[in-house]
């Protein structure tokens, strides 16, 4: 593998592909990480023929168990993978639940955030290795109660009832809020993640680690809503998506998934953010930087969730540069 690698976690659909398909395109090698490897495999075939036979291959991965996280890290060191770049975009909504993670977490938390966390922490030691590098996390903008998007406002109380239900109450779920609230945790932990990257001397000059949230929007007929009820997929899946490219240049928070995967793709890639960490890159913003919900920036919330995601996912030191440090 002689090319610069990126690894798309969700790679083999939605939002993505269309963003590995365009990394592929500018020159990089694209791994792409997600559990359903056919899918996969058909999304490889699809980028090589598009940009060269050595343009993307991929690994299964199971953002939902620790255990496959971790195994999934031993695959890329025993290949020694040349990673120097992070694309955290996987995720999940839970509508028949609660649905639990072979850790016993609740699965959208599990996937969105804890799976994400743990990764990027097995991940880090790398990419400094090889850096500049970046890592973009995919929000949503569900996650800002400023913006009537439908869906609930994100309900977090305690973190353990928050693993465990992916709301603020014991014994209650709501997959729609479990997403919300993960989407929240997209944020706390893309602003904590470049604190403690940047307080540990990780991140330097001409050696930048780069730390950013991206939102697509609303992007009909991707895989999110597989869970849904058949007349609602229906319309995801066939109606929508037509009306999403009709109108995305004059809504610019409804996008066909082609539109934000390229948006996301330059993210991760566009040389005049090589600098540019902590930062939200919403559709709302023709993903020009913006602010997020104010509650993603309370640091105190922020941190909490780092040190209990620590415990859910096991983290021991050496496994990440940050833990001896932070
Ligand atoms: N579509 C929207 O309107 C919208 C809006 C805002 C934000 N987003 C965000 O955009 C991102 C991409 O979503 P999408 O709309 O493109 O949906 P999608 O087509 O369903 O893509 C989701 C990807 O995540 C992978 N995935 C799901 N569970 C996983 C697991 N346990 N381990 C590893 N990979 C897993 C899926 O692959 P496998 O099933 O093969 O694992 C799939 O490739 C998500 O983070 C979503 O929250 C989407």
């Amino acid at each position: 593998m002689a090319r610069d690698v990126v690894l798309v976690t969700g790679g083999n659909s939605g939002i993505g592909f269309e963003c590995a398909r365009q990394l592929a395109r500018a020159g990089w090698h694209v791994l792409i990480a997600s559990r359903n490897r056919q899918a996969s495999a058909e999304a490889v075939d699809r980028i090589a023929r598009d940009s060269g036979a050595d343009a993307a291959s991929e690994l299964g991965l199971d953002l939902g168990s620790t255990a496959a996280v971790r195994q999934f890290v031993r695959e890329i060191d025993a290949r020694d993978v040349p990673l120097r770049a992070l694309v955290c975009n996987a995720g999940l909504q839970v509508h028949k639940g609660p649905q639990l993670s072979p850790d016993g977490y609740e699965l959208t938390f599990a996937v969105n955030h804890l799976g994400h966390f743990l990764l990027t922490n097995l991940l880090l030691a790398r990419l400094v290795r090889n850096a500049p590098a970046r890592i973009v996390i995919v929000a949503s903008g569900v996650h800002d109660p400023k913006f009537r998007t439908g869906m609930p406002k994100p309900a977090v109380a305690d973190l353990a009832t928050l693993a465990a239900t992916g709301g603020p109450r014991a014994g209650a779920f709501d997959g729609r809020l479990a997403y919300v609230n993960s989407k929240l945790c997209n944020l706390w932990f893309t602003y904590e993640l470049i604190r403690r990257i940047e307080a540990a001397g990780l991140s330097r000059e001409g050696r930048w680690v780069s730390v950013n949230a991206f939102e697509p929007g609303l992007v009909p007929g991707s895989g999110l809503a597989r869970d849904y009820p058949p007349v609602l997929r229906f319309i995801w899946d066939r109606l929508l998506p037509g009306l999403a490219r009709l109108l995305s240049p004059a809504v610019p928070s409804i996008n066909p998934a082609d539109k934000a995967g390229a948006a996301l793709a330059k993210v991760a890639l566009d040389p005049e953010l090589d600098r540019t960490s902590g930062r939200y890159f919403p559709s709302h913003a023709r993903w020009r930087a913006a602010r997020s919900s104010d509650a993603s920036y309370d640091q105190a919330q922020a941190r909490a969730l780092w040190d209990a995601s620590v415990g859910f996912a096991r983290l021991a030191p050496g496994e990440s540069p940050l833990l001896t440090s932070a």
